[in-house]
């Protein structure tokens, strides 16, 4: 079996950071943007350092200005996913960046994400989930609105509240009012830590904000009672080695931490956040993980039946995932 050709479920996707250069490029052509600053002479996102993607992200984001924008990037995006052998995909949706977490505007945004997750579905055969996640430099307030967003419109496909952005803004608790809202109106729970935070942060984002799974979370690996803590709660980590070796969170492949801490039994899974930005695919990222850990087939069939298990979906949803991940696994 090729890498392409393993099932694969991916936890940890954002929406907008999984469109294609060209994509964006499109975007700014029909609505006459000047954007040309963020792209390198090879047409792909270029940027510095993190505080640096973040600010490209968002520029990037400025001709994304309406649903059917959503609509034609979700397919886009799902496409690819499919391509390398995604079957299960959540993604992180922003109202922020979705007519600015007014609520009206979000439901029809939303309303165009899923029509075009339905759409691939029939096209290409993968499952999409929703994540409403707030952007952390943008402050509580606003993470309220998007909480409140997310309250609002729970469905079988949106099912999840998160949080990313610069994660040394502020501390966790910050947003406990986010999280709570988010968790009374029945959403499960993610948040980005761990990234740039060291194991303090990851202890506080657990224990603070309630979740279940940590975007990143690999400074864990930096203090063996956490890694304990993080064994023992059963927390997942959604982590990205690709993302954190090209933005430098991490040292080289050798040196990522993803193969010590499942090693030492936390729940950990693959995912590649932002693609395009860090030239990545899933299967590069298999690839990568086959070459420098020597994960084979069945490595991979357990991290991906743990992630399903941790996916936000419901159960029968889970139940068809795992019967797709068994038969062609033989
Ligand atoms: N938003 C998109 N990618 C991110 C990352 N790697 N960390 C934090 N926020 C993000
Ligand atoms: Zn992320």
């Amino acid at each position: 079996m090729t890498f392409s050709e393993i099932p694969k479920v991916e936890l940890h996707l954002h929406l907008e950071g999984a469109a294609p250069p060209s994509f964006i490029r499109g975007l700014a052509k029909e609505k006459k943007i000047d954007i040309s600053g963020i792209f390198d002479e090879r047409g792909n996102y270029s940027y510095r350092d993190f505080e640096h993607f973040l600010s490209v992200y968002e520029a990037a984001c400025t001709t994304l200005q309406s649903p059917e924008d959503f609509r034609r990037l979700t397919l886009a995006v799902l496409e690819q996913s499919a391509e390398n052998g995604v079957i299960y995909s959540e993604t992180f949706l922003s109202p922020d960046f979705c007519g600015g977490a007014d609520l009206s505007a979000w439901i029809d945004y939303l309303a165009a994400i899923e029509d075009a997750a339905n759409e691939a579905q029939r096209i290409f055969g993968i499952t999409l989930r929703g994540i409403v996640t707030c952007i952390r430099h943008f402050g509580p307030e606003k993470s309220k609105k998007a909480a409140l967003c997310a309250a609002e419109t729970k469905s079988k496909f949106l099912t999840g509240f998160g949080m990313a952005g610069a994660e040394l803004h502020g501390c966790p608790n910050d947003f406990a009012y986010s999280f709570d809202l988010a968790r009374e109106a029945g959403l499960r729970l993610t948040c980005h830590a761990g990234e740039w935070g060291g194991p303090d942060m990851v202890r506080e984002t657990v224990r603070a904000l309630g979740v279940e799974r940590i975007g990143h979370g690999i400074n864990a690996i930096k203090e063996p009672d956490l890694v304990h803590e993080l064994h023992d709660r059963g927390t997942v980590l959604e982590v990205c080695p690709g993302s954190n070796v090209v933005l430098r969170a991490s040292g080289d492949w050798p040196s990522h931490p993803i193969d010590a801490l499942r090693k030492a039994g936390v729940k950990v899974t693959v995912s590649t956040d932002d693609p395009p930005f860090f030239h990545t695919t899933m299967v590069n990222e298999y690839e990568k993980l086959a070459q420098t850990f020597g994960w084979r087939q069945e490595d991979f069939h357990q991290v991906n039946t743990t992630a399903i298990y941790a996916a936000f979906c419901d159960d029968e949803t889970r139940t068809d995932i795992i019967q797709k991940l068994q038969v062609q696994n033989g």
